[in-house]
């Protein structure tokens, strides 16, 4: 995964995160009463909406923080620490769920993250998957790779945002079959008039990796400028995120 999280604060301001994963959720076919991973479950918000639904749910993250958090919010439930890329149940389970997840393991990582969940799921279950799709937040990426140009620096995207035709193929070399999916612009509004600025301060960390904190912060400010008339509409800023929806159902054991 590319990133460490600061728990309180994604809490706090980017809250929509879990609250678009709703629409996700209703892709599901098992029946209540199925068991569910929520893979990369963060703080545990959608996993507890999940176990509301009337699933058996267990949540999963690779960040201790958050699943020290999820597990303190609702201590009813069960959360594992664990990576999505290298994990194996013993007990296999009906659905996989996961919600703005898959963008943060790079390609290469991706046939291992795949091969977890066919491993996982039992005949016929399902993996219902939503995360950023090609094109996603293509403007602020562009926008920061120009302040670095502009700085002498080369600016490395650290996501993986494929099209439905690159990603389907991955699934089903093991043996998921692709049901459903679909590739939409959604237009997100972000928190308060530092929102922009604050979105790239908490999710585009590593290509500011080891850089003078002066220079990050006029970066920061350069890119945020060069967007307002883009991304600033009536005093407020929007990321321009583009989502992949999957649900593909394992047809081979
Ligand atoms: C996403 O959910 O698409 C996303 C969130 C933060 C950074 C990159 C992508």
């Amino acid at each position: 995964m590319n990133i460490d999280w600061e728990a309180k604060e994604y809490a706090a301001k980017f809250n929509f995160v879990p609250q678009y994963g709703k629409g996700v959720m209703e892709l599901i076919t098992a029946p209540a009463g199925s068991c569910v991973l929520d893979l990369g479950c963060g703080n545990g918000t959608l996993t507890r909406q999940l176990a509301d639904e009337g699933f058996k749910v267990r949540g999963m993250d690779a960040s201790p923080e958050l699943i020290n958090l999820a597990r303190t919010t609702y201590p009813d439930l069960d959360f594992d620490e664990g990576d999505a890329t290298d994990f194996h149940l013993q007990n296999k389970v009906d659905v996989i769920f996961s919600n703005a997840v898959f963008h943060w393991i790079d390609r290469d990582k991706q046939p291992l993250l795949i091969h977890c969940i066919a491993d996982s799921l039992v005949e016929n279950g399902e993996l219902v998957c939503e995360f950023g799709g090609y094109g996603n937040n293509a403007r602020i990426h562009y926008a920061l790779q120009t302040e670095f140009a502009k700085n002498g620096l080369s600016y490395r995207m650290p996501f993986y945002f494929p099209t439905i035709g690159e990603y389907a193929p991955l699934l089903e070399q093991e043996g998921l079959q692709v049901r459903f999916a679909t590739l939409f612009d959604r237009m997100t509004e972000l928190k308060g008039e530092d929102g922009l600025a604050d979105w790239i301060k908490m999710f585009v960390k590593t290509p500011f990796t080891g850089m003078d904190s002066s220079l990050k912060d006029h970066i920061i400010h350069k890119t945020v400028q060069s967007l307002k008339q883009t991304l600033y509409q009536e005093g407020k800023w929007y990321a321009d995120y583009v989502r992949l929806r999957i649900r593909a159902v394992k047809t081979r054991c």
